[in-house]
């Protein structure tokens, strides 16, 4: 089983790293000791959010036995939490139906059984992991043994060994413990910390370690010597297929061939404009549409067919992420991925759309110190939150659902107004990523037509009509426009970037989208 830490240091940071953990994990550990201010009931319900199965474990780790503590509170002096506050916390884990605490066999033998006696009065499923960690060092294997009974006698369900490896051969020592446990017939967790440990978290797995734990890219490691999930999960494919079995691609590059996955993706423009480009740069090969239904076929199929690449679009963004071997940071943080590369048999996750309406809007104007308001809190609302922060903007999100666009805020720590106070706001952008004003629905808009003069320059996701009501009103007002086509082609510049190295030829796709949609027009 594979687990994650959320180690962040606010809860709204903490927030966001479930959201990504829960979906490539199948198991999340809540670190309260390094989660300031971090409220458990909260975290829990968007564990559960996030991942209906996923596995919780709550913990509360003592400074001595954390080297991230170590680390944190060398910049700054953190608040120590009494015995008494932990108790309580586990206390509450264990109402809220965390499936373990973590307590350290240094809370003593005393406490750990009213912990036991307190789950058992509450009938509740939470079972208790008895941990201990030595910072500096990995004893014999003998002390190693004792220190295994020593947890085993408090009760604990799983019992937690994770010394810090200096050399090697310390790696042996814990996994040989990994063996002894077997025969004692109690659920170890054994590993070692350390870039000398790593090795040992890659085999603890395979040799019955009832826990790995592993990093995402940009989530930041709870203890050193952590791998990638998406690491962790390409050696489980290599060693469990075996090499030569899992890579038979490796003398034989993919081929210069793509899909869309998606549903449905009947109207979709991108094979006219991959095609065209493909043809363009004189590369052989074919870009089609296919209507997925069962999506880990589909992408076993881009390996089996070994196929250079693919687009994802929706309702996979997000879904598309648990099947590939990584994920690149800034898909990420966005919790999307648009835009898979094959490199012989690995599969990474890119996400071109923030970056396809970045570039869109640079084209126009300066994004840095300037205010944006994003329209909507969908997927494409969080690819504009992203790129625009990234970028040096400040933005404003308005949302007609209140509870969504609160989230995304808080998410992105901007500010939010509900769609019917917008003509309160004053901003250099309007950027709208709702739908409204999409074929068929062409006659909508998402804000009335007053509250345009508020903005100097007015942007639309919506490619189709080529411009909508949206833009057709913002030119009226003298507005400056951004369409949507712009972003459409440039996040299809990305992709041909990504998975061919070349740039894209940006002019002739937007020649070709452009005149298919005009003669679309209705
Ligand atoms: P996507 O992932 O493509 O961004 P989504 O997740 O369905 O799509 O999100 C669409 C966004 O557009 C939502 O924020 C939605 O508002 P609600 O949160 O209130 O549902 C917004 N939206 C869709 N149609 C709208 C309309 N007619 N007026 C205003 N907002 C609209």
């Amino acid at each position: 089983m594979i687990c994650v830490s959320i180690a962040q240091k606010t809860q709204e940071e903490a927030l966001a790293a479930i959201e990504r953990s829960a979906r490539v994990a199948k198991a999340l550990e809540l670190r309260m000791d390094v989660i300031g201010q971090g409220d458990l009931t909260e975290l829990m319900e968007a564990c559960r959010q996030a991942s209906p199965d996923i596995k919780i474990i709550v913990t509360c780790r003592r400074p001595e036995e954390s080297l991230l503590s170590v680390a944190l509170s060398a910049g700054a002096a953190r608040k120590t939490i009494s015995q008494a506050e932990k108790m309580a916390l586990f206390r509450q884990a264990a109402t809220l139906g965390a499936d373990f605490i973590d307590l350290e066999l240094a809370c003593g033998e005393n406490a750990i059984k009213k912990m036991r006696a307190f789950i058992r009065r509450l009938k509740s499923p939470t079972k208790i992991i008895v941990s201990w960690h030595d910072l500096s060092r990995t004893p014999s294997l003998a002390r190693l043994k004792s220190i295994f009974h020593l947890g085993q006698q408090t009760g604990a369900d799983v019992v937690k060994i994770v010394p810090f490896a200096r050399q090697p051969k310390d790696n042996l020592k814990t996994l040989g413990l990994l063996a002894y446990a077997k025969t004692q017939k109690i659920p170890l967790i054994a590993m070692c910390m350390g870039d000398e440990g790593k090795i040992s978290r890659v085999l603890a797995s395979f040799l019955g370690s009832y826990v790995t734990f592993a990093t995402l890219p940009g989530v930041g490691q709870s203890a050193p010597g952590q791998l990638t999930v998406g690491a962790m999960k390409e050696i489980y494919r290599l060693m469990e297929k075996g090499e030569s079995a899992a890579r038979p691609e490796l003398a034989n590059p993919p081929q210069h061939n793509f899909v869309l996955l998606g549903n449905p993706v009947g109207h979709s423009l991108s094979p006219l404009m991959h095609n065209r480009a493909l043809k363009e740069l004189s590369i052989d090969g074919h870009y089609s549409a296919c209507r997925v239904e069962d999506l880990s076929a589909a992408v076993t199929g881009i390996r089996g067919l070994n196929l250079r690449g693919a687009s994802v679009t929706i309702p996979f963004k997000t879904a598309v992420m648990e099947y590939l071997d990584s994920i690149d940071e800034d898909a990420a943080a966005l919790g999307a991925v648009n835009t898979i590369v094959n490199e012989r048999g690995i599969l990474t996750g890119y996400n071109t759309d923030w970056l396809g309406l970045i570039l869109a809007v640079k084209d126009r104007m300066a994004i840095a110190g300037k205010t944006f308001v994003v329209l909507g809190a969908g997927g494409a609302a969080r690819a504009a939150v992203y790129g625009l922060q990234k970028e040096g903007a400040r933005v404003i999100i308005v949302n007609r659902t209140e509870k969504k666009g609160r989230a995304l805020a808080v998410r992105f720590g901007c500010s939010f107004y509900p769609l019917s106070e917008v003509k309160k706001i004053c901003a250099d952008c309007l950027l709208n990523t709702t739908s409204a004003g999409m074929f068929p629905d062409i006659e909508q808009s998402p804000v009335p037509s007053s509250v345009l003069n508020h903005f100097e320059v007015v942007a639309d996701v919506i490619y189709n009509p080529l411009q909508t009501r949206l833009l057709q009103e913002a030119l009226a007002q003298g507005c400056q426009i951004i369409s949507g086509l712009e972003m459409f082609v440039r996040q299809g510049a990305g992709q041909i970037k990504l998975w061919t190295g070349r740039e894209a030829p940006l002019a002739l796709m937007r020649k070709i989208i452009q005149e298919r949609l005009e003669n679309l027009e209705f």
